[in-house]
């Protein structure tokens, strides 16, 4: 982009102060914004800007009326059936997997792509490698690809490339991993001015993980998707090395459901984890965050003394590919978040002691009321999720090794043998993807 291009697309939305140190910019400095500045939308602009003026969201209004979702439990012929339907899908080439690891993990607080955290319990493996290997394992139960997309930011993009270089692609053959990086948004203060954080340097940041879809419109994935006769998108996010990729039994109850758009559940680990929650509003669903719920939504029973908002969302979902088609062309909400945002003054960078700025994000599930008809499944949330999201306590790294060696415990278990506590155990997804495989591999523990 020249710089009369950028002076006038800045003057179009008010933000000329961008250029105001221009001259003491050095060549590259200058290359540098004037390549940032040709990433601003003026029409996102003016809807960031339209954000900070808005009232308080339209949460008091959603916190009186929501309904919790009629969730379904698969048991018996029923879960049969929906296997069944899900293999088929599987078979015929129809499933893409759908990875969101763009996002900056600043909560575990580990330097780099959060996907590369070793989380193996004696392999040091990373996240990616589970999921991957997964991929892998039921592409060649099934006999057909399943194409993984996953999203990065520009942040971890060449991070994330080279990890899985160095790993091989953990198996994966290349040509059926298609990386495509989200947007970043620029800053902005409450008076709706766009934050320089260095001389000549526009503040950014990744637009949440629902820039998902317009990241796959712009990157070709959606194409590529439609190329490959995908109908089912499997959906997760990078930190849950528990979840079942492309588990047959959810996307055959999606198929079956005819459903757009369809989401696990599973039970709360207490009323007020920290995960969302669909609830109805009249004919269609919308997600409410955990940070929008009232004390009396967390703690509300039915007469049964059960929790009446029971379950909540781990951020598994399948969604039919012309849905996503369909919604990629729209304008999705903004959220906001006030925070610590550095400020080049004209003169110096000052350090704010409390939050200065909003950054603005989409999220993936507010695409959730659009969808003509979505699914609700339960699921047990000791088998397919553990999240790393602190570097302590709960969510955390030493939690979720200790779920995911309980959890082949159990496997072992259903094959007579029982594993002694603290016993290291760790079992490769392409070894034995299920309890059922392992029992196949007729393995033993320890010497004979
Ligand atoms: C998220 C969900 C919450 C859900 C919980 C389950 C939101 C707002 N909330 O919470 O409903 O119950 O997970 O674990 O998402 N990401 C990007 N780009 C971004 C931001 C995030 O790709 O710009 C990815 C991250 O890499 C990660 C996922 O999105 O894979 C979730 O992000 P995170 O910030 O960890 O979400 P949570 O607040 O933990």
């Amino acid at each position: 982009m020249e710089y009369a291009k950028a002076e006038k697309l800045l003057k179009a939305c008010g933000q000329e102060h961008l250029l105001s140190g221009w001259s003491e910019l050095s060549k590259k400095a200058k290359d540098a914004l004037l390549a940032q500045i040709a990433t601003i939308d003026p029409e996102e602009i003016e809807r960031c800007r339209a954000a900070l003026c808005a009232s308080a969201p339209a949460a008091a209004a959603v916190k009186s009326s929501g309904a919790a979702p009629k969730v379904a439990t698969l048991k018996g012929v029923a879960l049969a059936k929906a296997v069944a339907a899900g293999e088929r899908e599987l078979k015929a080439g129809r499933v893409a997997a759908l990875l969101v690891a763009g996002g900056q993990g600043s909560r575990l607080g580990y330097d780099g792509p959060k996907g590369c955290y070793p989380i193996g319990p004696i392999s040091d493996a990373p996240l990616f490698h589970f999921h991957a290997r997964k991929i892998l394992a039921r592409s060649r139960r099934y006999g057909a690809t399943i194409p993984w997309y996953v999203m990065t930011s520009e942040a971890n993009n060449a991070e994330t490339v080279a990890c899985f270089e160095r790993h091989g692609y953990f198996g994966l053959d290349p040509k059926s991993v298609f990386f495509f990086t989200q947007g970043m948004w620029p800053g902005m203060t409450k008076d709706g001015k766009i934050i320089l954080d260095a001389p000549g340097h526009v503040f950014m940041s990744p637009d949440g993980h629902g820039g998902l879809l317009a990241a796959l419109k712009r990157s070709g994935a959606l194409d590529d998707m439609k190329r490959r006769g995908v109908r089912s998108v499997f959906f997760f996010q990078v930190d849950n090395p528990l979840v079942e990729v492309a588990d047959p039994a959810f996307i055959g109850y999606h198929v079956m459901q005819k459903s757009e758009y369809s989401l696990k559940l599973c039970a709360k680990r207490d009323p007020y984890e920290k995960v969302g929650m669909p609830m109805r509003f009249g004919k269609s669903f919308r997600m409410v965050e955990y940070t929008e719920m009232t004390d009396e939504q967390c703690n509300r029973r039915t007469s049964d003394g059960e929790l009446y908002f029971k379950y909540g969302s781990p951020a598994i979902h399948v969604f039919d590919r012309a849905f996503l088609a369909r919604e990629a062309s729209k304008a999705m909400p903004l959220h906001l978040a006030f925070k610590k945002i550095p400020v080049f003054d004209g003169k110096k960078v000052v350090k704010p002691a409390e939050p200065n700025g909003y950054k603005f994000e989409k999220f993936i599930f507010d695409i959730l009321p659009n969808a003509k008809r979505a699914a609700f499944l339960a699921f047990d949330q000791k088998d397919e999720f553990s999240p790393v999201k602190n570097a302590e306590g709960g969510d955390s790294p030493a939690t979720c090794k200790a779920d995911m060696q309980a959890k082949w415990s159990r496997w072992f278990a259903a094959s007579g043998i029982n594993v002694p506590q603290g016993f290291p155990l760790e079992i490769d997804p392409v070894y034995a993807l299920d309890a059922a495989e392992l029992a196949k591999r007729g393995i033993r523990l320890g010497a004979e």
